[in-house]
């Protein structure tokens, strides 16, 4: 199979997630598989996205946050709910937007360069799988609009697994 990301600038948002958002239906739709799925959700998301230094899934295991298949530099493995911008997401069940990390208490810094990120909980018939995390080097990359995108991506991603 060969998959060749569509070129989108993103001036209208809302239209290219949702063409994103076909593209990501298509990319799943013959697979499961949680870990197949999610490489290729993030990879697929980071290669799409403008200004991004890190987009990847944290997954539920044993009761803590696990780093999972992402794209980026390499990341702190283990988060606990509650902490950081992905425990903080995890157990609220609701999407975090941090339009600048270094006003957000208990951010956890993996990639230096980093300086807004958005994460958006995964969630299938009530059971948290994890959180789907992006971050920009650039000071509030994300918008309502970023977070609607998203939301509809992460849905999708969930319902592959899970539907
Ligand atoms: N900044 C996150 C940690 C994960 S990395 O950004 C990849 C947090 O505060 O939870």
């Amino acid at each position: 199979m060969s998959h060749e990301t569509a070129r989108y600038s993103f001036v209208d948002k809302d239209a290219d997630y949702a063409a994103l958002a076909r593209e990501l239906q298509s990319l799943l739709a013959d697979e499961r598989d949680l870990i197949a799925n999610a490489a290729n959700a993030t990879a697929l998301i980071y290669g799409a996205l403008p200004d991004i230094n890190w987009c990847g899934v944290y997954l539920i295991k044993g009761g803590e946050l696990v780093v999972g298949p992402f794209q980026g530099k390499p990341a702190c493995v283990r988060i606990a709910l509650g902490k950081g911008v992905c425990g903080t997401s995890a157990e609220r069940r609701e999407t975090v937007v941090v339009p600048d990390v270094h006003a957000f208490p208990g951010h956890i810094a993996c990639d230096a360069a980093s300086r807004s990120e958005i994460v958006i909980p995964l969630i299938a018939a009530g059971t948290l799988l994890g959180v789907l995390d992006l971050d920009s080097p650039h000071l509030a990359r994300f918008d309502e609009a970023d977070r609607r995108g998203l939301e509809r991506l992460a849905a999708l991603f969930v319902k592959s697994v899970s539907g």
